[in-house]
């Protein structure tokens, strides 16, 4: 089954063509970054402009590197919740477009279960520990999702059925990695910045506070991004910035982000008995949350798999991976589908 899938939940422009739920046969993205580093951050005005700009050429060029057409497409996905609601609203539009046009079923994907399912995909990686490498993920196990808006540890029963064990309170942790690398006078989006520069920091030269939650799989990372901006901002009115290390101001802020991470996701897993774990979302593309997750679930004898970083960030890949699952599940929706900002991932 070819599913043309579509992803504007952000500031990504994203369609794809997938096959069975795990053959990507094209993913094609154009990315808004750039444009909203001038401001610091995603401007949902202009994300929602430059996706009804660039919808259809991206279109065209994931049905061309598919080499496949509209006609030999079997249904449309997209992602609808949540989001930014102007941006998820250009994608809906687009696909309930060709959908209707075409006369192919409809499939509403929730974004978070996308990421999820980007692991669903032919190239996800895993640790191979306890399983055998040919063997694919499959539900039930254990979903860490870490991006810009969502911190999530979720049960994932079946590819269709989800319970969510942990989530944040406050910041989610790319937002705190973004916030921070701002404060630390480095480009939007700063995840990728804060990975590179404390590969040259000591991660023991600051302590910063591990925050408590009243339930204990909950994050919380604002206190945590609050500490890392008042350090600088203190040094800076003392005069002492120069003194700063910022590369292990960096390496200090990350490890204490992952080692709350991992150590969350390996306490939920001891908990539910679940030998299984998935990385997904922006900030598994960190290089040394991916090392220290991978080394926790090598010692626990747990199978992790973690997506390759090209579908780490938004993607429409991960959209029709998770739609063929929604399909078989019955899972379609008709013209009247809409965008929702927020919607839980077990609704
Ligand atoms: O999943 P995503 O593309 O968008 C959302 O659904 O939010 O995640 C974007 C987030 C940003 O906060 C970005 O800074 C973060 O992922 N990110 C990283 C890295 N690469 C991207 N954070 C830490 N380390 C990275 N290497
Ligand atoms: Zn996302």
């Amino acid at each position: 089954m070819k599913i043309l899938a579509i992803e504007s939940s952000c500031d990504e422009t994203s369609c794809a063509v997938v096959e069975n739920g795990s053959r990507v046969l094209s993913n094609v993205t154009a990315s808004q970054i750039e444009e909203h580093k001038l401001y610091g951050g995603v401007v949902p005005e202009i994300a929602s402009r430059r996706h009804c700009e660039c919808i259809v050429s991206v279109c065209e060029l994931a049905l061309e590197r598919a080499k496949t057409t509209l006609p030999e497409i079997d249904a449309v996905a997209v992602s609808y919740s949540p989001g930014l609601i102007g941006a998820l609203l250009v994608g809906v539009n687009f696909a309930k477009g060709i959908a209707l046009a075409c006369g192919k079923p409809l499939i509403p994907v929730h974004h978070i279960r996308g990421h999820i399912a980007s692991n669903y995909l032919d190239c996800s990686e895993t640790n191979n520990q306890a399983g055998s490498p040919s063997q694919p993920l499959n539900p039930p196990f254990l979903a860490l999702v870490v991006s810009g808006g969502h911190t999530t540890i979720t049960h994932v029963k079946s590819y269709t059925e989800f319970e969510v064990i942990g989530t944040t309170l406050d910041d989610a942790a790319g937002e705190a990695f973004d916030k921070a690398a701002r404060a630390m006078g480095l480009p939007y989006p700063g995840g990728l910045h804060i990975d590179i520069l404390a590969q040259n920091g000591d991660y023991n030269k600051y302590k910063l506070p591990f925050p408590k939650t009243e339930n204990k799989h909950d994050f919380s990372f604002s206190g945590l991004k609050t500490a890392v901006i008042n350090l600088l901002h203190n040094s800076k009115q003392s005069g002492q910035f120069e003194k700063l290390d910022i590369p292990s101001v960096a390496a200090s802020f990350q490890h204490t982000v992952c080692e709350i991470l991992v150590k969350k996701t390996m306490s939920a897993a001891a908990e539910s008995g679940m030998r299984t774990i998935a990385l997904s979302g922006g900030v598994a593309a960190n290089s040394y949350l991916r090392n220290i997750l991978e080394q926790n679930c090598r010692l626990s004898g747990y199978r992790l798999f973690v997506p390759s970083l090209e579908y780490c960030g938004d993607n429409a890949a991960m959209i029709g991976a998770q739609a063929y699952h929604e399909f078989l599940a019955g899972n379609t929706a008709d013209s009247t589908l809409n965008a929702y900002a927020a919607r839980s991932i077990a609704f």
